[in-house]
Parts: C-alpha cells; sequence; structure tokens
C-alpha cells in the first residue's frame, strides 16, 4: 500500500540480497521508519518486541529469520533449533509455526550447501503468497460490503468496525480485514471505518487509523468500550476483525476485546465476519478454549507512550503508583457468535463442516 504516494510492503530483502528490511511498528504513527534485521536473533527480537507484528507478517518474518540462521548454519542441529527458538517468541499466532514447518519441509531433505537459496526462495513466495491471499479476501469480502451497500440509499455510508490492526501492517500488503473495504472505496462505495482504539497498545489507533489515512479512507477512531453503544445506535452496518488462530470448529482467537464486540454484534443484529488466510487455521485444534493465550508486561497497561507538542515521544505512568496490572493479549470469540469466515477461498459458516468445504484436501 502507499505512504505518502510510494508503495510499500511490510517486509522486503535487503539491497545485499540476505538481510530483511521491515517497517518498524514501534514507531508508527509518530514516525515512519525501516529496521534492518541481519540475524535470526535480530528477526526474533523483531516478532517478540512487537517491531513487528500481526499474525501473517510474523510468519514472513519468521521465515527470513530462518533464512538468515541457515545461512550462519545450515546444518539439522541449526534447523530444529532456531525453528524452536522463533516459535517461541510470540505463542498465540498460528502462523508462526506455519510458516516454519512450510520453511522445514523446503529444506529439510536438501544438502546443507543447497538450503541457503531454497530457504529464501520459499520465504519469498510467502510473501508473495500471502499478499495474493490478502487480495482474494479483499474480494470476497467486497462482495458483502457491496450487499449492504445496496440495500442503502444512494451515497449512505457503509459503516464497518474493525478491532486492533489487522491491516497491511499486518500482512504483507492489503491487510485482511482491510482489504475489503480498500476495494469497497477504492470502488466508490462511502464507506467509513470505526476503529477501536484496542488497548493496551492500541494498534487500532495507532497503525490501523494510520493506514487506513494514508490511503484516505474516512474513519473516526473510537475508545474500545463504545463498540456496543454505536451497534445499539444503528450505527454499525457490519465488524470485520482479523484473527491469530481459528481452530477446526470456528472459534476465533484476536487481540483482546474482540469477544466482546461479537457479543454485542449478536445482541444488536450486526453481522460479525471474521478475514483470515488459510494460513491462520489450525487444523489440530477444535475447540479455541485450548489456545495458548499470550501475557504480556504489566507496563503495557500501566504506560503509555504519545507525542508532545515538540514532537519528542515519550511514555507515561497511567495508572496509580503501585497497583499491579494484568495483560491478556488475546480472547476466544466462539464460532456460534461469528456470521462468518471470509477467507481467500470465499465465505464460510464458522463451522467444522463450512471450512471443511472450502478446504476439501484438509477434511
Ligand atoms: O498482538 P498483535 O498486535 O500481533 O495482535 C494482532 C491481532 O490481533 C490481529 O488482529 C491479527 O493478528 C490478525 S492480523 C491480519
Amino acid at each position: 500500500m502507499n505512504i505518502k504516494g510510494k508503495h510499500f510492503r511490510t517486509i522486503w530483502l535487503a539491497a545485499d540480497g540476505w538481510s530483511v528490511e521491515v517497517i518498524d511498528q514501534t514507531k508508527l504513527p509518530h514516525r515512519f521508519e525501516t529496521a534492518n534485521l541481519k540475524s535470526v536473533e535480530d528477526a526474533a527480537r523483531a516478532i517478540k518486541t512487537m517491531q513487528v507484528r500481526g499474525a501473517p507478517l510474523i510468519g514472513v518474518t519468521a521465515a527470513y529469520g530462518l533464512c538468515m540462521a541457515l545461512r550462519a548454519d545450515p546444518s539439522d542441529i541449526s534447523l530444529e533449533s532456531e525453528i524452536r527458538f522463533l516459535a517461541e517468541q510470540r505463542p498465540t499466532a498460528v502462523n508462526l509455526r506455519w510458516a516454519l514447518d512450510e520453511m522445514r519441509k523446503a529444506v529439510q531433505n536438501l544438502p546443507y550447501e543447497g538450503r541457503v537459496s531454497a530457504a529464501y526462495a520459499r520465504a519469498a513466495r510467502m510473501a508473495d503468497d500471502d499478499v495474493e491471499v490478502c487480495r482474494r479476501i479483499g474480494e470476497h469480502g467486497l462482495a458483502i460490503i457491496k450487499d449492504i451497500a445496496a440495500r442503502k440509499r444512494p451515497g449512505e455510508r457503509v459503516n464497518v468496525l474493525t478491532h486492533c490492526n489487522a491491516g497491511w501492517i499486518a500482512c504483507v500488503d492489503w491487510g485482511t480485514a482491510t482489504a475489503p473495504i480498500y476495494m469497497a472505496h477504492d470502488a466508490g462505495i462511502p464507506v467509513h471505518v470505526w476503529v477501536d482504539e484496542t488497548r493496551p497498545r492500541n494498534q487500532g489507533a495507532a497503525l490501523t487509523a494510520y493506514e487506513l489515512g494514508s490511503h484516505g479512507v474516512p474513519h473516526t477512531i473510537i475508545v474500545d468500550n463504545a463498540g456496543g453503544h454505536l451497534m445499539q445506535h444503528g450505527k454499525v452496518d457490519l465488524c470485520i476483525v482479523g484473527t491469530d488462530r481459528v481452530t477446526s470448529n470456528g472459534d476465533v482467537a484476536n487481540k483482546i476485546g474482540t469477544y466482546l464486540k461479537a457479543l454485542a454484534a449478536k445482541d444488536n443484529n450486526v453481522p460479525f465476519y471474521v478475514a483470515l488466510p488459510h494460513t491462520t487455521i489450525d487444523w489440530t485444534m477444535d475447540d479455541g478454549m485450548a489456545i495458548e493465550i499470550e501475557e504480556r508486561g504489566q507496563d503495557e497497561v500501566l504506560k503509555m507512550p504519545g507525542r508532545l507538542p515538540d514532537g519528542s515521544v515519550v511514555t507515561v505512568e497511567i495508572a496509580a503508583p503501585g497497583s499491579p496490572a494484568g495483560n491478556p493479549a488475546f480472547d476466544v470469540t466462539p464460532a456460534r457468535l461469528v456470521t462468518g469466515l471470509i477467507t481467500e477461498r470465499g465465505v464460510a459458516p464458522s463451522t467444522k463442516a463450512g471450512l471443511e468445504k472450502l478446504y476439501p484436501e484438509r477434511a
């Protein structure tokens, strides 16, 4: 997508042909900076500290991290230990495990001298595939938005509510939840997005708003608790969120607070869609309650970064000194609250049968 008229992906190979450039998400929205990752340790740190985040992008970053690990040591022992090391950086998004499994498959049967080039080729294809998959998610989601727009008066806007950042910044390009929105906007449908700020790290206010604004999509940042009220007053036509893991029965793990939005949507008959690539489906699990939920540090809750009028970015304390904080990063929305799963193969009911119909090879 474009930043000030220049096209960017979130991750790309540097000019040296082996290290990796990423957009440093910890600096957004105040500064647009890139970070150069030169080793598997750099890639792991970028994932852990959320310089890169969002399920698909975490996976692609880990894939390139493994490429750099294999440059240093292509042996079987290194392959397995670096996969373990990368996989443990963030536990909930299943794309991380998927990407590392794909990388293992791509190199494990090759002689050591052929592994590095095969790994880079697989990582590059993974990035390209993610772009194409998100584009197709966009097309399927666009049909839903068009349908809603067709039932409105000419020019009346379609209001979409989204949570966290499941945009192009969380993927390689397009995004999952945002791809239908970008396509609707580009097709001339008057779409407007309610952007949940998404405490504690404010991915909505900092990242989703940044990317929607950069693309010219009308949007309004709201506090996380406002969604239910807006739905009660008919101000939300549909919700579209992303996900970090969908179990084979259709349960959805996503950023903390998603579940409450789904409950409010159900109570107000607002359609609640989840957009996802096939890489986010965990076919090994059939119950979302079994998903490991990342518990993050207290400082994310107790402190907040922001920009001062002089342009400097500082972090301030916002809570009563000495009070402890809990910080579960994700929650699970039961399949029964999900209207549909928007995938690259079409829209499925959030059920085992629905997913298996779209992915018969996994049935
Ligand atoms: O903790 P984060 O910011 O990595 O959480 C991200 C989300 O919850 C996204 O909505 C999800 O990964 C989908 S990204 C297309």
